[in-house]
């Protein structure tokens, strides 16, 4: 493998920092995310993975640093204006409207630049793909929680994103429903998107990443390929060397 290029970085980011009062829940990060890659940004509970995640989609606004996608930097921009740009996500709480159907869920997605029944051909599918056909006219309230993060997952995608973020997909997913998901996240990398998972388990992070980002106290202090990862002493000593307030 040649050097890194600048090409081959879909999402850059530069000495981030957020602080929440005395929280400097995002310290000073610089994570490049390779395009076209499944990436894994990990971390102990409490390292600036979601705040990281809510800085490059605009749900929170950064003290500092930049984040640079196609040449422009998100810093600071709204959310909409980011999920224009290609970028989209899901919440480590699902956030499906629950007293809606799932086909609604779907088509209530804003900034959809197509008609009406584009739209619907689109959610149909969309449907179809993470297996939740027979149940499209159900209230998402009723779906357990592995199905509602596959409707969130689908819901990510009515927009066709270049760059899909999940916080912590797998959470609450039965082992059938996961297998679905990560061969639909596979699905999307073969098609040329770019993926980021947060993700505490440690199976998909090892076998489903191409590249690995360990996060403690807001900053990055390891990257690497999962077999680099795994055996790095820091990451060992985030992980299990000291006890966490
Ligand atoms: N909106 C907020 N207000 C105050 N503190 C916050 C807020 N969001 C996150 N934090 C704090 O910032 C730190 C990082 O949190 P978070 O990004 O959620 O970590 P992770 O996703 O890695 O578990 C934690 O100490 C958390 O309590
Ligand atoms: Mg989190």
């Amino acid at each position: 493998m040649g050097p890194v290029t600048a090409a081959d970085i879909a999402l850059d980011i530069r000495d981030l920092r957020k602080a929440f009062g005395g929280v400097r829940a995002v310290d000073g990060c610089t994570l490049a995310f390779p395009r076209g890659k499944i990436s894994g940004l990990i971390g102990p509970n409490g390292s600036g993975k979601t705040t990281t995640f809510n800085l490059l989609t605009g749900v929170a606004m950064p003290d500092s640093g930049q984040i640079f996608y196609k040449g422009e930097d998100l810093a600071g921009m709204k959310p909409y204006q980011v999920f224009r740009r290609g970028i989209t996500r899901t919440f480590q709480v699902t956030r499906v409207f629950r007293e809606m159907t799932v086909l609604e869920n779907m088509l209530c997605v804003t900034a959809l630049n197509v008609s009406e029944r584009v739209a619907r051909a689109r959610a149909y599918e969309l449907i179809d793909f993470v297996s939740l056909t027979r149940l499209r006219g159900e209230y998402a309230g009723r779906l357990s929680y592995g199905q509602q993060k596959l409707l969130e997952f689908a819901r990510a995608l009515m927009t066709d994103p270049e760059v899909i973020l999940l916080d912590e997909p797998a959470a609450g997913v039965n082992r059938t429903l996961l297998q679905d998901l990560l061969a639909h996240i596979h699905g999307l990398q073969e098609r040329g998107k770019t993926i980021v998972i947060v993700e505490h388990d440690m199976n998909v992070i090892m076998n489903h990443c191409a590249r690995i980002f360990v996060m403690d106290y807001g900053v990055k202090i390891a990257e690497g390929p999962p077999a680099e990862i795994q055996k790095d002493e820091r990451v060992i000593e985030a992980y299990f060397g000291r006890r966490r307030g």
